[in-house]
Parts: C-alpha cells; structure tokens; sequence
C-alpha cells in the first residue's frame, strides 16, 4: 500500500475537479439537448476544404434556380450528371457552352455534338445573363458538391420519394444523440470514480487532515443533494428551457404541416410538365387569377394532351394508362390535398395573384422543380400577417388604387397591413 498522507492534498484537489466537471458536463448535456433539431431544415453540408465558401454559396443558389431542372450532380436528368466537368473540359469551354450550348454545337466542337446526340439532341437552354463569374461559381460548387450515395431514386409505379426527404438534418439528429449518449456514460463513470475515491480515502482516514477528513466524510445524502440550490436550478433551468423551447415551436408551428407531400393517385409531375415542358400554371389551374380557389384540373385538360401522348419518361405507358382509364371510367381521381386552411380562415387567389401580382412560387416555392407537390410555406396567421406588414399595396395597372397611394404617396409606399390587411374580419368569415 502507497503512503497517502503527503498525497491528500492532491486527492482532495482531484475529488473537486471531478466534482467541477461532472457540472461542466451536466451544463453541456443540458445546452445540447436544447440544441437539437426540431425540423430537418438545417444548413446544407458545407463544401470540401479549400473552395471559397461564399463562391459555393452563389453557385449553389445560382444552380438551384438555373440548372437543376435538368442536372444533378451525380446523376443524369434531363442533361448528364456534372461531377467532375471541369476536369472534362476546360473552364472557358464550360463558360462559353452555359452562355450559348446550341453555338458551340454548331461550330462543329466534336465533343458537343456527340453529347448534344447522345442525349437525344436535347437542347440546352442558354444562359447569356449569367456572367463568366457566376458560371465559374456554379463549377465551384459543383466541384465541392457531397456526393449522395443513397440517393433514393424513385421506383414504384404509384410510390415516389419527396424531395425532401433527403435531409441532412436527421444525420446531425442522430449524431447529437450519440453525443448525450456518451456524454451520460463519462458522467456515469465519473460518479463511480467518484465513490470509488471516496472509500479508498476513507480507509485511510486517521492519516488526513482534520478538514479533509469533514469532506470525505461528508453523506452522500440523497435528500439533501435533491434540496440544495445547486440541483434545483440546474433541474429549473432544464425544465425552463424545455418549456420555452416547446413554447417556441408551438407557437410557430400550430397544426403547421409545411413541408407536407403526399403521394398522389396519378404520378403527375409539375417538373416535367410546368418544368420542362413549362406548361403554364394557368392552364391547368383556371381559378389562380378569377377567384378564391386555385383549381385542380379535371381530367379533361389532361386529355387535351394525352389523347395523344401515350407514355411519358418515368413510367412508360403506365403513368399516362392511369390518366386515360380514369378518364374512360368517368371516375374522377382522388387527389390528395396538400394544401389546406382551416374553415375558420379566408384565402383568396385571385386577390393576391391578380390583384397583387405575387408570383406563385412566393407562396408555393419551385413547384416547377417538384415531382410532387409539397407544402413550402407553414400558411400560418403569422406568415399571412407578416407578408402584409412587409408587402406593398401593388398600384400597377390598378385605377382602382391611383388615388389612395397618391394620398399616401408622401409615407413612402403603402403596406398591406395599412390597407386593411391585418383587420380580422378580411381573413376570418
Ligand atoms: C433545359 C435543360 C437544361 C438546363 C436548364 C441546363 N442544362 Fe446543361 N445540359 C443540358 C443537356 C441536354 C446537355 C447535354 C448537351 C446537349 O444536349 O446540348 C447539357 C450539358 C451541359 C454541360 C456539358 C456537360 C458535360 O458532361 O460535358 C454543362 C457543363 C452544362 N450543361 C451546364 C449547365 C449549367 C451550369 C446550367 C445552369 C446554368 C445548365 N447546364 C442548365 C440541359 C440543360
Ligand atoms: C398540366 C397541368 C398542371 C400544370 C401546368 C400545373 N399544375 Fe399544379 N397541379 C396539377 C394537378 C393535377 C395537381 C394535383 C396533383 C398534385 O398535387 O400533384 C396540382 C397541384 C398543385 C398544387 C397543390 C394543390 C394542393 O393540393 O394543395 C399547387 C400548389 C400547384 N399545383 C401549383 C402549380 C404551379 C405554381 C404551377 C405552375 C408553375 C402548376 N401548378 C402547374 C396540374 C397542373
Ligand atoms: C399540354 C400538354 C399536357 C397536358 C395538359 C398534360 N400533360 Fe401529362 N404529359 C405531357 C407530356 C409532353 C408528357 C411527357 C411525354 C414524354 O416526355 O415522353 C406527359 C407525361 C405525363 C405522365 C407520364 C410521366 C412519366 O414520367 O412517365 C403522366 C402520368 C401525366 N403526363 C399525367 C398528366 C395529368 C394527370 C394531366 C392532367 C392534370 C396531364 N398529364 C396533362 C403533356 C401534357
Ligand atoms: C399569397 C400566397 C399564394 C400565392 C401567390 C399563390 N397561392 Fe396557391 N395557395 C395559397 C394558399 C394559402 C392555399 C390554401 C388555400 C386554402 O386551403 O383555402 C393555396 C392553394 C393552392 C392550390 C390548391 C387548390 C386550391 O384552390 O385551394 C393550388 C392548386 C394553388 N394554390 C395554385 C396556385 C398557383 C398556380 C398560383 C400562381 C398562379 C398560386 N397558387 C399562388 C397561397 C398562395
Ligand atoms: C407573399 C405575401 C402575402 C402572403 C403570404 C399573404 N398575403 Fe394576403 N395580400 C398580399 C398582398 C400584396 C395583398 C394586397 C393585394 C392588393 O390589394 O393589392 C393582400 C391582400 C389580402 C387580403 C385583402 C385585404 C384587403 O384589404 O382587402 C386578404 C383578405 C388577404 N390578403 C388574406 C391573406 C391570407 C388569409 C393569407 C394567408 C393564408 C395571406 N393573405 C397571405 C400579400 C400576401
Ligand atoms: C391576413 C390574414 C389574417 C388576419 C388579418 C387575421 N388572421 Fe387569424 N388566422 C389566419 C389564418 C390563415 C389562420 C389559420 C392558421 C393556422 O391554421 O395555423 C388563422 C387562425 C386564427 C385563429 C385560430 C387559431 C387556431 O388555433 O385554430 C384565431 C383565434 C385567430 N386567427 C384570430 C384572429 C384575430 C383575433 C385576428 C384580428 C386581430 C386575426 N385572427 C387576424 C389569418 C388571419
């Protein structure tokens, strides 16, 4: 046996830092906890190292709203996949393809006019807006783009994926709970060391120190551990921030099923159709710009087209059978609703589309990129309130308002909210 006595010091200095840590530990346990997701919309896994992140981001956003209807980075779409393009080609060649893919075609560049052919002489449409910068910045993020392994490609004839299930949320959801889980263990192991020092300590009792004698004696009183101010606001505060935190989501997202896209009876895609073959939102959904509701078409409209077109890219003949044979049997298909406001509120399309002159994609997101239609605003009182505030009353082409923002002309422009759009009896019946 060692002789401890010239030692006790060190231990007892030890037995307190263990002691320091297990709260330090507890703390970071608790902020974690508080810290986790409560939806998947996290940030986007940053680029590889080295890629200036602020060119990745532009380039993202500029690929997002250009490029993806018709490219992925790993798979082929309507174009091929663009991983690795740059060490295909040379930039200024990219630049110059973007700018205008039918020109380089048409100089006879042998390598374009065998992809310009091997993918069924589709045509590229070009992008003469974009600068040479913003072109190089789309390739960055190319470049630094993750690979998705388990990419979940869609199979099933009346089974497809939402986009959005891709997310990278649930991941750092995962890895958080990792963390606590570890994080209990070391604390766990901790509070037997802990104990464990304590006996050892203990049997060497006649050789300490009188004061070091009172702290190794010391109970571990559960009762008294439970009354002290230390473990009440540490259990306070949990408790306190777990009530905020349920607050806080509750209060913005009551019955809010953003994000919501369920799988539809027909597989129609607005990407193929208002996407790539840009099929106006319109023609399809009469009411937009007349009245109240939207409309979803009837079958109809459908076989305006598919009398004659058959079959379609994804599904063969199955896809379109399904349109025609509803059609025949005079069954009207069940679409399921994506979105709904409850009875107790007032929306009206024309208002805002016509009126107002807001695009669709405000409200609804790139429905032109969407195999399926999924919920992109939380369509919430609060989102309602808060566009009003921010938006201004749209006087273009509309008489009926010369007068009233000219009156109003000197307050700078006249919002929403200032016009009646926070009364609650223009949103409530
Ligand atoms: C309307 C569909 C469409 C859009 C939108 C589109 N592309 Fe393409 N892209 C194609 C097709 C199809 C090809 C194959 C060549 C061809 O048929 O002309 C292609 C080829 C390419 C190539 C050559 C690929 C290789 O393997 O060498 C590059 C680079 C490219 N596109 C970049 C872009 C960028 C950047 C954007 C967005 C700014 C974009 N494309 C938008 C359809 C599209
Ligand atoms: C060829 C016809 C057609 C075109 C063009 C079309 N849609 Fe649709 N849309 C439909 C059909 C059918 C549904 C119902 C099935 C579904 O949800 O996918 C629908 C559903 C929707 C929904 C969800 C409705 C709900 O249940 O809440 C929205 C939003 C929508 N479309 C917006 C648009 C926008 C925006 C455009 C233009 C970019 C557009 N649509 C173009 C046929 C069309
Ligand atoms: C303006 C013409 C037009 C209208 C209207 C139209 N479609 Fe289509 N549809 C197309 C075209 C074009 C294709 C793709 C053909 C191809 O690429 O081979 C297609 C393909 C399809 C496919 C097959 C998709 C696949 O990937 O296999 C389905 C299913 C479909 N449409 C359903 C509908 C439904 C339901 C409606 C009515 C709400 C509708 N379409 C209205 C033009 C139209
Ligand atoms: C100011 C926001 C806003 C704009 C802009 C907007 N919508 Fe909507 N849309 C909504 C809301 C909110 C609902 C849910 C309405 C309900 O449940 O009564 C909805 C519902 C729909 C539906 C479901 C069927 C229906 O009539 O309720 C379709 C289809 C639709 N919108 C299409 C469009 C199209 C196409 C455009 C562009 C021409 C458009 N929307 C523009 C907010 C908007
Ligand atoms: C993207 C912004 C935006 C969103 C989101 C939005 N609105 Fe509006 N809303 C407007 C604008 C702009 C006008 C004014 C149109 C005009 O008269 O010029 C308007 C007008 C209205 C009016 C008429 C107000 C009046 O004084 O006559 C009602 C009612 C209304 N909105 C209800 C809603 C409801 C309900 C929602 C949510 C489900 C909603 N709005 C969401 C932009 C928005
Ligand atoms: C711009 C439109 C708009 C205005 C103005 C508005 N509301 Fe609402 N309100 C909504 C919408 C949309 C919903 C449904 C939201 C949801 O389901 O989350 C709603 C929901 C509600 C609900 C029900 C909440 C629930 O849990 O079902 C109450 C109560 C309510 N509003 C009261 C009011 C009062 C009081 C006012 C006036 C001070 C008002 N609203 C003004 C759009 C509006």
């Amino acid at each position: 046996m060692p002789k401890l006595t010239d030692k006790t010091n060190f231990n007892m200095s030890l037995t307190n830092t263990i002691n320091r840590s297990a709260i330090t530990l507890l703390l970071l346990f608790l902020s974690l906890f508080v810290s986790l997701p409560s939806n998947g919309q996290d940030k986007p896994a940053a680029g590889a190292a080295g890629a200036d992140p602020e060119k990745v981001a532009e380039g993202a956003k500029l690929f997002e709203a250009n490029c993806k209807v018709c490219h992925a980075i790993d798979k082929v779409v309507v174009g091929p996949a663009l991983r690795d393009v740059e060490k295909r080609k040379p930039i200024g060649w990219i630049v110059n393809f973007v700018h205008n893919s039918s020109k380089v075609i048409a100089s006879g560049d042998p390598y374009a006019v065998e992809l310009f052919n091997k993918f069924g002489k589709a045509e590229m449409k070009s992008f003469p807006e974009l600068s040479d910068d913003q072109i190089k910045n789309i390739v960055e993020y190319i470049k630094s783009a993750p690979k998705v392994e388990d990419v979940k490609i869609p199979t099933g004839k009346d089974g497809e994926q939402t986009e959005a299930q891709s997310d990278e949320g649930g991941y750092s959801g995962i890895i958080l709970i990792l963390i606590i889980i570890v994080l209990v263990l070391v604390l766990v192991m901790l509070v037997v060391f802990l104990s464990v020092l304590k006996r050892y300590l203990k049997d060497k009792e006649e050789k300490l120190a009188e004061a070091d004698q009172e702290i190794v004696n010391q109970k571990f009183d559960v009762l008294k551990v439970i009354k002290s101010k230390g473990f009440l606001s540490i259990v306070g505060i949990i408790f306190v921030a777990l009530a905020l935190r349920a607050c806080w989501n509750n209060m913005l997202y009551v019955g809010v099923d953003q994000g919501y896209a369920p799988i539809q009876p027909i597989p129609f895609s607005h990407k193929l159709h208002a996407g790539q073959y840009k099929i106006d939102c319109n023609y399809c959904h009469t009411g937009v710009t007349k009245g109240k509701q939207a409309n979803i078409p009837s079958l109809n409209i459908c076989m305006n087209c598919h009398t004659h077109i058959k079959s379609g890219p994804r599904f063969g003949q199955d896809g379109i059978a399904k349109v025609v044979d509803a059609y025949n049997s005079n069954k009207p298909v069940k679409w399921v609703r994506v979105h709904n406001l409850p009875d107790l509120a007032y929306f009206n399309h024309a208002q805002h589309v016509q009126v107002g002159g807001i695009e669709c994609k405000t409200c609804h997101g790139q429905i032109d990129t969407m195999e399926v239609v999924r919920q992109h605003s939380p369509l919430t009182m609060g989102w309602c309130i808060n566009c009003h505030r921010e938006t201004a009353v749209n006087g273009k082409d509309n008489a009926y308002y010369d007068k009233l923002l000219e009156l109003h002309s000197k307050k700078g422009p006249l919002k929403v909210a200032e016009n009646g759009g926070l009364e609650c009896s223009k949103c409530h019946y």
